[in-house]
């Protein structure tokens, strides 16, 4: 369904970000035509450019980013003629005139700013839009991470955009959200009679969360002044830990999906004092240097001579203190140079009370549901079954797999893609609200504090592998292992 024409100004507009999602998810909505040339994008960046070499950076990025057979020339100029360039250092007045100029005074059409540049610059650029009448009660502002690099300095940035924008105005994007496999676990959820009924503590003895990546920090600085507690846990897994534990919402608008994730951050158990050494752990990568492989550890990819204690790796064990999950610890792990790309969601089930079967016909698993976020996207339900065969009852566990590769022909759609046409849509679902965001940082700074004053427990770990192997005992001390595929 197509979307209303927009004007989209996008702040940070020649930044990574943009070259890598942005334009490519909008080159997609393009040609999907979900939207035509009626509809601008206002790119706004320090660096000196001119309109055509801004549709140059457009044309190569969708090149370098985009699937080569969905191309088409015709297009993807038709694509690149929507792009316009202003320069403009936003900490200086004199730079915004050329933006009264483009923007369109049209009811029909859309504003909305993104604002894809550090946050220190958000103050600058919300004081202009508003002093300016760029601001507008219709107007949508962006917003992209880190929001915060703890609660104090969260609030400071929420305060600054508030000032501005009604909450119902702010879009906090966390791509996480804009998953397509992120959001199947609504409809998994809510649209199945199957699971509710047992997706509490009676039934369910554990979950697990995995963020792993194969890719290293690629030594920017930002990481390292970040580390995967703030640039993975706080915003991505949190989410997803939400939309599991969450209670059946009364519809997916956007204040009811909210309040109920709201509700689960409020309830996850303090992890404080000494907890903070019983239930988490982090990691850095070190290199790899043997005759096959060469893969820079963290600290040589930060550069000769460098210390740093940020880590790589997080794996902690969380509760989520209601009725529903007594007694239901929530693994959670994330971590990057890991032994493969590979997210998924696990919800291991309870073992059954009684088992009718002789030890040699086998010993029943507990049912395990697996929700692949990425690569492999799909949903698998471990059962038991009777091993076919004449010699008698064999017991044995299969998956009961559901591929999307498989399964649907068209192409899954990245994040960025739904996100940035939720944005013009005015749904706000699939966007963190201000008291989410804080709610997640309350329970992300005490386990921050404590591993600033003792750095002792950073723990190495060998690129290519799961992490350290005090990540294996987290879990393994309970009784319960991560899960692996055979
Ligand atoms: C980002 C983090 O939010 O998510 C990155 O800042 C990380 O460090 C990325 O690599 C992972 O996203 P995806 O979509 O590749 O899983």
């Amino acid at each position: 369904i197509p979307v209303d024409p927009f004007d989209y100004v996008v702040f940070g507009a020649t930044g990574d970000l943009s070259q890598r999602k942005l334009i490519p998810a909008l080159f997609h909505r393009f040609i999907d035509q979900q939207f035509d040339t009626n509809s601008r994008i206002i790119g706004v960046s320090r660096s000196e450019m001119t309109d055509e070499e801004f549709q140059a950076f457009a044309i190569a990025s969708v090149r370098q980013f985009v699937d080569a057979t969905l191309i088409n020339e015709e297009q993807l100029h038709e694509f690149a003629s929507i792009f316009t360039y202003i320069t403009n250092d936003v900490t200086d007045k004199d730079g915004w005139a050329e933006l009264d100029n483009s923007l369109r005074d049209d009811p029909e059409v859309v504003r909305a700013f993104y604002l894809a540049v550090a946050p220190f610059l958000f103050e600058p650029i919300c004081d202009y839009l508003a002093t300016r009448n760029y601001w507008t009660p219709d107007a949508r502002v962006v917003l992209e991470k880190p929001l915060g690099r703890d609660l104090e300095s969260s609030i400071d940035i929420n305060d600054t955009v508030g000032k501005v924008f009604r909450e119902d105005q702010v879009y906090r994007i966390d791509h996480y959200l804009g998953k397509e496999t992120v959001q199947n676990l609504l409809a998994l959820r809510f649209a199945n009679a199957l699971f509710e009924p047992i997706w509490n503590s009676a039934h369910i003895d554990h979950v697990q969360i995995t963020v792993a990546e194969s890719v290293g920090s690629g030594g920017r600085s930002y990481y390292e002044k970040s580390g995967a507690l703030r640039d993975m846990v706080q915003n991505h897994l949190l989410q997803l830990l939400c939309l599991v534990a969450m209670e059946p919402p009364a519809s997916d608008e956007a204040n009811a999906l909210r309040d109920e994730k709201l509700k689960v951050l409020r309830a996850l158990k303090p992890i404080v004092g000494d907890a903070v050494e019983k239930l988490t752990v982090r990691g850095q990568y070190r290199g790899v240097s043997s005759e096959e492989t060469k893969v820079p550890g963290y600290l040589e990819e930060l550069g000769d001579g460098v210390s740093s204690n940020t880590e790589t790796f997080v794996a902690i064990k969380a509760e989520v203190e209601n009725w529903r999950w007594n007694g239901v610890p929530f693994y959670l792990r994330t971590g990057k140079r890991m032994a493969t790309r590979a997210s998924e969601i696990v919800i291991q089930f309870r073992e059954i009370p009684h088992s009718i079967f002789s030890r040699s016909e086998g010993v029943p698993k507990a049912n395990r549901l697996v929700l692949r976020l990425q690569p492999d996207e799909g949903v698998k339900m471990f059962l038991m079954i009777k091993d076919p065969g004449p010699g008698g009852m064999r017991l044995r566990q299969v998956p009961l797999n559901l591929s999307f590769a498989d399964t649907f022909v068209q192409r899954t759609p990245e994040a960025y893609e739904r996100l940035l046409m939720d944005v013009v849509r005015g749904n706000q679902t699939l966007f963190m609200r201000r008291d989410e965001l804080e709610a997640a940082w309350r329970w992300i700074d005490p386990i921050r504090e404590a591993w600033d004053n003792d750095t002792s427990q950073l723990h190495g770990y060998t690129a290519g592998t799961w992490g350290p192997t005090a990540s294996i005992a987290l879990i393994e001390r309970d009784g319960r292992t991560w899960h692996e595929e055979a």
